[in-house]
């Protein structure tokens, strides 16, 4: 997957239409998240708040809770959306998504889809925790 591939827009679009459906009425900032695996399957997520604040789930473990669950544990890339400019998957969905080996990770801004970045998650977490 190379960094401007028709596969790598096709995920962000997965992950912002995701997004409409974020039940974010707390923060009121939906965030929509697009997981690749690495047989070519997506899986999206999007961030589930609740009125218990800290029972909250960020979008990009629901992402990989359904992933998971289904079957899949091997990644390729992980797209995340949400109404801002410096977005970056929080420090516990990280250690979540390392568990699954390296994996490259977008961040884009759903109010302008050509603001984005790329990382590899090995530098958004290096030294992740593992037994
Ligand atoms: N959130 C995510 O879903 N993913 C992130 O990468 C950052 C934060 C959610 C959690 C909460 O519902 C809202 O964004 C504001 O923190």
């Amino acid at each position: 997957m190379t960094r401007n591939s028709n596969q790598f827009r096709k995920l962000i679009a997965a992950a912002k239409a995701a997004q409409k459906n974020a039940h974010a009425p707390y923060s009121k900032f939906p965030v929509g998240a697009a997981l690749l695996t690495k047989n070519g399957k997506v899986f999206t997520g999007v961030n589930v708040e609740n009125a218990s604040f800290g029972l909250t789930n960020c979008a990009e473990r629901v992402a990989i809770g359904k992933a998971v669950s289904e079957g899949h544990r091997k990644f390729q890339a992980l797209a995340v959306v949400a109404p801002s400019s410096n977005l970056s998957p929080c420090g516990a969905c990280r250690q979540v998504l390392a568990e699954f080996g390296e994996m490259i990770v977008i961040c884009a801004d759903s109010r302008n889809l050509r603001k984005q970045r790329v990382y590899m998650l090995s530098e958004l977490l290096p030294h992740a925790f593992k037994l």
